[in-house]
């Protein structure tokens, strides 16, 4: 089945988690390598990966000696992402929740950049305050978290553990245009 239709299909199964009726813009992925700074990074943590085309961009975008923990709780789409070549890939079929256990299970360092397209908004209030605390833990002193959503939801979640967004935007360029937040993570 055509990864498009395979994603809308998913949604129709589950709208809630899923949250998008067809995969992210090239522009919008664009976007996220920016903000992230992926180009210069060297472990980056997806959240939310769908069908691939967010990861395969990612993949574009980072150095050869990279490595991307993609991380997707669907299994349906968990299987597509497998089939991406690319030995610098990492697929992970589970919650972003678990994000610490699931990088120190596959021996990755801090990440420098995590990027999370999970629905803030449409997980409940506990399930997303527990990935933003993993996240905040997680990621290397001046580490970057980029989130796309639909909702500034995830912008009060991240208050009280990462403070106000450093950067925060609209791609237009996308269906549904998709809000973009940057935290940087400060010394304790
Ligand atoms: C809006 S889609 C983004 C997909 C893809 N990154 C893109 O931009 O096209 C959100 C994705 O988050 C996944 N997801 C939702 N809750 C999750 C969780 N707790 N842990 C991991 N993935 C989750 C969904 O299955 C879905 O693939």
């Amino acid at each position: 089945m055509n990864n498009k239709l395979l994603f809308l299909r998913e949604f129709l199964k589950n709208p809630g988690q899923v949250s998008s009726i067809i995969p992210s813009s090239r522009f919008l992925e664009q976007r996220i390598v920016h903000w992230s700074e992926m180009r210069s990074a060297k472990t980056v943590v997806e959240l939310g990966a769908g069908v691939g085309g967010t990861t395969q961009a990612f993949l574009n975008a980072l150095p050869p000696d990279a490595k991307l923990l993609s991380i997707e709780i669907n299994p349906q789409f968990c299987t597509l992402l497998r089939q991406i070549e690319d030995d610098r890939l990492i697929v992970h079929c589970g919650g972003a929740q678990e994000l610490q256990d699931t990088l120190a299970q596959h021996h990755l360092p801090a990440p420098e950049a995590v990027v999370s397209g999970i629905p803030f908004s449409k997980i409940g209030r506990d399930t997303g305050s527990s990935i933003i605390k993993a996240i905040a833990s997680a990621l290397v002193v001046g580490g970057r978290f980029v989130a796309y959503q639909v909702s500034d939801q995830v912008a009060e979640l991240a208050r009280p553990l990462l403070g106000t967004p450093a950067r925060a935007g609209l791609e237009l360029l996308n269906i549904p245009p998709l809000r973009l937040y940057r935290w940087e993570k400060s010394a304790a």
